[in-house]
Order: C-alpha cells, then sequence, then structure tokens
C-alpha cells in the first residue's frame, strides 16, 4: 500500500512521508522505532489520564446514552474497564489533542470506547476478551492527529483531495499505533485501519470484506455515534430512532451483521430484551436532518495529485 499522505505524530514528527510504500519492512522500522518514554515509561490506565472520567461520566448522561447505560454498565465502565485499559503516554495524549483541536473527536472517541465496552462484553464468548476490545476504541480515529484541522471542521462540502485526507485517517491511525504500540497486529492497530471497512467490501481503505468481529464491533459504535452526534456539516443530528433504521438498513445492504445491530437496538430499549431475542423492524419511520452534506464532495479546480 502507497501511503498518499504524510503521518504525522501528535509531536509533529513526520513517520512516513506521502508516496511512501507501507510494506513489512516500513512496519517494522516503525515498530523498533517508537519513542524512548515509552519503552521506558509504565502504561497509564485511561481513568487516570486528565479529565477522562469525569468528561465520559458526563457525556454518559446526555440522551440516549443514558438509557443506554444503565447503573451496572456504568460501574462496569468506571471500575473493571477504566482500571484495565493501559496506555502508553503518548497514546493517551491523543486525547488531550482532540480536547483542545476537535471537541467533536474528543467526545465521539471516549463514547465509542465506552459503547464498544459493553457491546464487546456482551457479545463476546470469554469475559475477559472486552478489555482488547475496551482498549481498541478510544483509539479508533487516533490518525486524524495527521488530518489538519480545518479539513475536520469543515462546515461545507470537502473537495476529492479533503476527502482523501480525511480518509487517510485510516492508514495514519495504524502506522501511528504501530509506532506507539510496538506491535502492527495489535488489535488498536487493526481497528484504527479497518473501522471504515463493511462486510460486503464497500469500505476504505483497502475495500477487504470486513470479517473480524472485534473491529465490526467498534465500526457499528462508530457509525451510530457520529449518526446521532453534532457534525460540523449539518444543521442536526439524526433522531435516535432514524440512526437505528439506518444501522438497520446498513445490514439489509450487507454492510453490517444483524447480530451487531441487533444488540445495538436491544440496548437502546426499555426495559432491555436479550439481544438474541430481539426483533428489529425494517420499516423506516424517524426523520432524516436537512442540509446532510455527509459524502457530498465538491468541485476540485487543481489537477489530482499523481502518486
Ligand atoms: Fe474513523
Ligand atoms: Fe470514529
Amino acid at each position: 500500500m502507497i501511503v498518499r499522505f504524510p503521518v504525522v505524530d501528535l509531536e509533529g514528527r513526520c513517520l512516513l512521508s506521502a508516496g511512501s510504500r507501507l510494506d513489512s519492512e516500513t512496519l517494522q522500522a516503525l515498530s523498533s522505532s517508537s519513542p524512548p518514554e515509552i519503552r521506558r515509561g509504565a502504561p497509564i490506565t485511561i481513568g487516570d489520564y486528565g479529565s477522562v472520567r469525569r468528561d465520559l461520566l458526563g457525556f454518559l448522561k446526555e440522551p440516549p446514552y443514558r438509557i443506554i447505560f444503565d447503573e451496572g454498565s456504568i460501574r462496569f465502565l468506571m471500575g473493571a474497564v477504566m482500571d484495565g485499559c493501559r496506555f502508553p503516554l503518548p497514546v493517551l495524549r491523543s486525547l488531550g489533542y482532540f480536547k483542545i483541536n476537535d471537541s467533536y473527536t474528543y467526545r465521539h472517541i471516549l463514547l465509542v470506547f465506552a459503547l464498544s465496552s459493553i457491546l464487546g462484553k456482551e457479545l463476546l464468548e470469554d469475559d475477559r476478551d472486552w478489555i482488547p476490545e475496551a482498549m481498541a476504541g478510544h483509539m479508533h480515529d487516533i490518525g486524524k492527529v495527521s488530518v489538519p484541522v480545518p479539513i475536520l471542521q469543515k462546515t461545507c462540502p470537502l473537495i476529492p483531495r479533503e476527502r482523501a485526507y480525511l480518509e487517510h485517517h485510516t492508514v495514519a491511525g495504524f502506522v501511528l499505533l504501530c509506532h506507539y504500540l510496538g506491535d502492527g497486529k495489535h488489535l488498536a492497530a487493526r481497528v484504527a485501519r479497518d473501522h471504515h471497512e463493511r462486510r460486503n467490501g464497500t469500505g476504505y481503505p483497502r475495500g477487504i470484506l470486513l470479517e473480524d468481529r472485534l473491529v465490526e464491533i467498534v465500526a457499528a459504535c462508530d457509525i451510530y455515534d457520529a449518526l446521532i452526534s453534532q457534525r460540523p456539516y449539518r444543521d442536526a443530528p439524526y433522531e435516535n430512532r432514524s440512526a437505528l433504521e439506518e444501522l438497520t438498513h446498513m445490514a439489509r445492504r450487507g454492510e453490517l451483521s444483524w447480530e451487531v445491530v441487533r444488540i445495538l437496538v436491544a440496548y437502546n430499549r426499555t426495559p432491555r430484551p436479550p439481544f438474541q431475542e430481539c426483533t428489529v423492524s425494517t420499516e423506516r419511520r424517524g426523520k432524516v436532518p436537512k442540509h446532510n452534506l455527509y459524502g457530498v464532495v465538491a468541485e476540485e479546480d487543481e489537477p489530482e495529485e499523481d502518486t
């Protein structure tokens, strides 16, 4: 794979320049060149970094998360998950970066982290398997540190080059996590690279068939939170009902599995049914927001760059 845009870390160092080939030799070099503070320093739990614990608790009080997260889920999240997920400091610093530069992404990554943790616990057979799942959730968009902030915050349609730059966050996240975690096979690195892939191969960056259930859980939580959140490119978020209907239609088209969608629907119901017994209607009754510019690509005057 050729990297189309530079991959830049939080300190502004260029790890890979545009046009570099991302092969096993490059990955090996990236993995073995992690910063000294990572090799020497003890990992820190996510709950002890900055105001993460307090901020996340605040986000979970807003609808629809206050329905999804009952008391037991919050206890699990604030205890076992927060204490079980340890990361090198530079990885956690990305949270601080987003809090300052892109508050939408900060809120989004914490909510995807929380949601994928409880869905992972519910769906995975081994009780301890939720740990890598939880660890991966809050780093899925870490590659956005390599995307210029004005592109992240643009309120009008992106031009093709900007769109490609935004999609670059998947590959950039993979490269950054190979570097920071010293392991290209770490679930978090795979999630960063593959969370925009779809089961029927219609996603990016590689257009592969998304078959890994762990990655798919994060992908579904990512879509759900993106739909129901305030975004720069539309006047209002999706209503919760229309967001769940959108996910249902993605399952119908083969982009997501029914099981993952069913569990999200079950968590939105009170009283909550066992997700295996939860029926999902394919009828569309919710309202989709007006002026939603997502995916709309503007004309580009400059010629595309040859790479
Ligand atoms: Fe993403
Ligand atoms: Fe995301």
